[in-house]
């Protein structure tokens, strides 16, 4: 939760960390797209703030004039001993193009349909043990002990690290997706990779004695332009699948679930229509996308009559342009 002060106006002051916004974020975005479509505040050393679709897009599309070489909004800011752009600490989120569409093409084939297929027996066996580890209590919390247990023990699979240092990538994602508003130096200190660098550092080793086929060995052995990955793309890049993979997917899980805790009719229907499993599956996904990222300002210009400064934050609330009245139609509740 927030250490700031409370949040006095949302169009001016606003801060994705406060208690009101984490708890219920959605009538805050309804009436700043009514009203400031394109809020400000001085928060984080000056962070804008687009809530409809059209303009989160035409962000999310424009890299002439946002930068993604920091996408987490926090008090600390890009420093000398962070790799600079275009290719960014966590390569291809924090690259910009021409860079940024190699690093991305690289990782493909390890996402490719099939590869992802053959870890689905792994992944629902999973899913039934932790259903099963619950089995004769009266409560139990689903955020923690089921939505948060699936993805570490997956990614653990995926980047072939032993399956007990799971509960360790729960402390990784505090310090790099969760301590956002803190001091700029504790936020560092966070940063500064420490125990998360060495851990990755001993993988990358074990791997490079002994070759297996998972991620790890996958991003050791890939090329760009016939030269293996430098050695900071390739810890950079396990630390962002590490992330990517982790933080959405719990998120996500537990969005859905909560979603169906609080809607018993939505409950009772997917129950009767099971075919239906799909189609919920991507209305949960655009409904409470789990991932808001940003971009930076990368030169002194106007957008949508907003005076942008090189640096400042764009925070992109994905969520709040999938629920945009002028394309999506949520029914009501939701
Ligand atoms: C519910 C699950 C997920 C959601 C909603 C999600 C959403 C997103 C979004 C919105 C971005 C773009 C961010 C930006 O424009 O700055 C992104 C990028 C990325 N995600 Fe995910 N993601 C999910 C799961 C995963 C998983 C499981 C992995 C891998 C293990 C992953 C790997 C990545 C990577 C590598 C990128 C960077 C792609 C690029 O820069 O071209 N994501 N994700």
């Amino acid at each position: 939760m927030s250490s700031h002060p409370p949040v006095r106006d949302w169009a001016t002051d606003f801060d994705h960390t406060d208690p009101g916004w984490v708890t219920d974020p959605f009538p805050i975005w309804d009436e700043l797209r009514e009203t400031c479509p394109v809020a400000h505040s001085d928060r984080y050393g000056g962070t804008w703030l687009p809530v409809r679709h059209e303009d989160v897009a035409a962000v999310a599309y424009d890299t002439e004039h946002f930068t993604s070489r920091q996408v987490i909004v926090s008090e600390a800011r890009p420093g000398p001993n962070d790799l600079p752009a275009p290719i960014g600490i966590a390569p291809p989120i924090t690259s910009d193009p021409p860079f940024h569409a190699l690093a991305r093409r690289l990782l493909l084939p390890a996402f490719a349909p099939k590869p992802i297929a053959a870890l689905e027996p792994s992944t629902r066996e999973l899913c039934r043990e932790l259903l099963d580890a619950t089995a004769g209590k009266s409560t139990f919390d689903a955020a923690v002990e089921y939505a948060q247990e699936i993805p570490v023990r997956v990614i653990v699979r995926m980047l072939g690290f032993p399956q007990e240092d799971a509960p360790r990538f729960r402390q990784f994602i505090h310090q790099i997706i969760e301590a956002v508003d803190v001091p700029a130096e504790e936020r560092r200190e966070l940063q500064d990779q420490g125990e998360l660098g060495e851990y990755f550092e001993a993988r990358i080793n074990e791997h490079l004695a002994n070759p297996q086929s998972d991620l790890t060995t996958f991003l050791l052995e890939a090329e760009l332009d016939g030269n293996k990955l430098e050695p900071d793309h390739v810890m950079g890049t396990m630390i962002l699948l590490m992330v990517a993979g982790i933080d959405t997917t719990w998120s996500a899980i537990g969005a859905s679930i909560w979603h169906l805790a609080t809607h018993p009719e939505d409950r009772h229907r997917l129950a009767a229509e099971p075919e239906l499993l799909p189609t919920a599956v991507e209305e949960f996904l655009r409904a409470y996308a789990p991932v808001t990222m940003a971009r930076m300002v990368s030169q002194d210009f106007e957008f949508q009559g907003c005076p942008m400064r090189a640096g400042d934050w764009m925070l992109l609330p994905f969520p709040a342009a999938n629920r945009d009245p002028e394309v999506s139609r949520m029914p009501i509740g939701w």
